[in-house]
């Protein structure tokens, strides 16, 4: 059993405002549902960080200045690689480099892994399963140059708070030619956004439920899905999207492995995850006294997405 995360939802759904942390989504089938919401006709932001590696991929390649340096590009997230693979077909054979995907989910390393050993095979993978956190500090024992890629607006999945102080612990681990390309979703209309994350299918909704359903399985709950409803949200003037899941009725939740009961009134919420979006000002008010400088930015032909370059200040 996993403790940890059974502490997590003991202190999520015992707090007043009842929340469950989202890195907690990744088991197999949420795995799946997550490739789905990707796919997803609504889910614009693959497409779009897709189109910058794809069209300006000797571009991106180019600003990394690793010709004739050996280098690691680690990606942090890797998910399922089709944006990376871009970079990677470029690079293959004429750069010298390892390829270092990290990932909380063993299973989607597993699967990238077989793909690129199948669609780029001269490109040496090393895979890494783990929580971010966790990865800094093997970063920081890489002695070669390092390329940083954080993809995908995961960055928005933090708070702003915690999302600073994760920079500033990337950028404590790295060093003078290494460069951070961090892709980031760009603050627009709500009705772009929210039918991302909200989409016909109901990969979302899905997605979000079988967090409950995991804690059922692993820890005993009886949470009867269909009296939680996926209830999105998002508010331009902040630019943040928020899923909640919602009680459509009065309802008591046990969950076996602690022996304790959750109470839930009809409307009441429970927080799943933020996606945050970002412009120029929220970006460097993030990413403001931790000792990086952006030094580019590539945006998609829509300007939905952005991929700002980033590297160490110089010394004072
Ligand atoms: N980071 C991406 C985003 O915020 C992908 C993602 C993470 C996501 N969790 C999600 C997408 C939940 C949809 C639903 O959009």
């Amino acid at each position: 059993m996993n403790k940890q995360f059974l502490d997590d939802v003991n202190a999520g759904l015992s707090a007043n405002q009842k929340y469950l942390y989202s890195k907690y989504f990744y088991d197999q089938a949420g795995d799946a549902l997550f490739v789905k919401i990707m796919n997803a006709p609504e889910y614009y932001l693959t497409n779009a960080e897709h189109n910058i590696f794809k069209n300006q991929t000797a571009e991106l390649i180019k600003a990394f200045d690793v010709k004739n340096k050996p280098f690691e590009l680690i990606e942090l997230g890797a998910g399922d690689g089709t944006k990376t693979l871009e970079l990677l077909k470029y690079l293959q054979g004429n750069f010298e480099f390892t390829y270092l995907p990290i990932d909380i989910s063993e299973n989607a390393l597993t699967k990238l892994k077989n793909r690129l050993n199948r669609e780029v095979p001269e490109v040496n993978v090393i895979t890494q399963q783990g929580e971010y956190f966790q990865v800094l500090n093997k970063l920081k024992a890489i002695n070669e140059t390092k390329i940083i890629l954080f993809l995908g607006s995961n960055l928005g999945n933090m708070l702003d708070e915690n999302a600073r102080k994760f920079i500033k612990q990337l950028a404590d681990a790295m060093n003078a030619n290494d460069k951070l390309l961090i892709g980031v979703d760009l603050i627009k209309s709500a009705e772009i956004v929210l039918p991302a994350y909200n989409d016909k299918a109901g990969y979302t909704r899905d997605f979000n439920l079988n967090l409950l359903k995991r804690i059922n399985k692993e820890f005993g709950a009886d949470f009867n899905v269909v009296n939680f409803k996926h209830t999105p949200e998002y508010i331009e003037e902040e630019g943040i999207a928020r899923s909640f899941l919602t009680s459509v009725v009065n309802q008591q939740v046990h969950i076996k492995a602690i022996n304790k009961t959750f109470q839930f009134n009809k409307g009441e919420r429970i927080h799943m995850e933020i996606s945050r979006k970002y412009n120029d000002a929220i970006l460097s008010n993030i990413f403001k006294d931790t000792g990086l400088k952006q030094t580019m930015v590539f945006k998609d032909a829509k300007n939905y997405f952005a991929d700002y370059l980033f590297e160490k200040q110089d010394e004072l």
